[in-house]
């Protein structure tokens, strides 16, 4: 069994093991090179793609120490006093050059905070550095987040969380055989929809599974039988993606995937399980969660045909194969989207 969380456990604490976010580490870099740093920043992202490590991260490489950070999650209940003390806390001086004020999941710090302390945010005095962070900058009110130097951080593509579920089992030495480690790997990776926590727990529960039962099969029908069990958020797109392939509408579908580029590998996997679901359908073995978008689907495309949907089965696998070798770039999914 897992003892300390992977997650918790390999949270990177330096810039350099940040992984899949190369314009939001270029940005920090040249604050910190000029020493130009603004004095609130907003780091915004999904969630599970780093906002609260980089908050952290961005701290300590201010004061090369955490003495002089606070931290506090908005979201919780308890934030409140803590927030009115900050109004306090700020006019005192630091020990290291800068106080850091990390607001976590700031998007509801209007309902919580009074003008004092949004005075306090926005003329702080020169050695108080805010970080806020949220999954919902939407939220957040306009004084606020225009006056915020804005990082936002990206879905992590497949190749990067595969390679860090790959550092995590080296550390780990898991005694799993490379070839099935590496299916695990790549499931996981198109099934967490670019989030890194996400990649990282189903890991975990992947590894626990493992270990306590050392014959369980890791190969492709496991992994499917798996996957096709749980919902995605992505579902809806891949009956979108699907309907266009088989109106053979190329220039929607690259439009779609074009639009949705960070997540195209995961949609491509739903709409290879759908449209699988489709082929067993039709000849009579169909796996019943998928009943609901099937017959979204159907609403567009009435009657699909066996031997269509059997084609387009084998399409996708090559184009999956196609996105999976490549890097996700305009180019790389127009000539493989080509091929549908
Ligand atoms: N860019 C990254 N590089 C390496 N590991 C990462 C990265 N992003 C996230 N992780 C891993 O995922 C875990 C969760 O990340 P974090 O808590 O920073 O995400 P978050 O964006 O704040 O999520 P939430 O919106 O749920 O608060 C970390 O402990 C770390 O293990
Ligand atoms: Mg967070």
């Amino acid at each position: 069994m897992i003892n300390t969380p992977y997650d918790l456990k390999y949270r990177p604490k330096i810039l350099k093991r940040f992984l899949g976010q190369p314009n939001a580490v270029a940005q920090i870099r040249g604050f910190l090179k000029n020493t130009n740093i603004p004095p609130r920043i907003l780091i915004t992202g999904n969630t599970g793609t780093g906002k609260t490590t980089l908050a952290r991260i961005i701290a300590n490489k201010l004061n090369n120490s955490d003495e002089d950070t606070i931290e506090i999650n908005v979201s919780d209940k308890r934030s409140i006093e803590d927030i009115r003390d900050l109004v306090k806390i700020i006019r005192f001086k630091p020990k290291h050059k800068y106080k850091v004020i990390i607001l976590d999941e700031v998007q509801g710090i209007q309902k919580l905070s009074s003008n004092a302390f949004l005075k306090a945010l926005e003329e702080p005095p020169p050695h108080i550095i805010w970080i806020l962070c949220t999954n919902e900058p939407e939220a957040l009110l306009p004084t606020i987040k225009n006056r915020c130097e804005l990082i936002a951080l990206e879905h992590i593509p497949p190749n990067i969380i595969i390679d860090n579920l790959l550092y995590i089992a080296g550390k780990e030495q898991l005694k799993i055989p490379p070839k099935s480690l590496m299916l695990a790997c790549k499931y996981i990776a198109i099934n967490s929809n670019g989030s890194i926590r996400d990649s990282i727990n189903q890991f975990s529960a992947f590894v626990n599974r493992y270990s306590s039962n050392p014959k369980f099969k890791i190969d492709d029908s496991t992994f499917k039988s798996i996957l096709l069990k749980t919902e995605s958020p992505l579902d809806d797109l891949a009956v979108e993606f699907l309907v266009n392939v088989y109106k053979n509408n190329i220039a929607s579908l690259i439009k779609l995937a074009l639009i949705n580029k960070d997540q195209l590998v995961s949609i491509l996997f739903r709409t290879m399980l759908l449209n699988r679901f489709i082929v067993e359908e039709l000849s009579g073995a169909a796996n019943r969660r998928f009943i609901p978008l099937y017959k979204k689907f159907q609403s567009q495309i009435a009657k699909p045909n066996i031997k269509f949907s059997v084609l387009i089965h084998n399409k996708l696998i090559f184009v999956k194969k196609e996105l999976l070798t490549k890097p996700i770039d305009e180019d790389s999914i127009i000539c493989a989207l080509s091929h549908l």
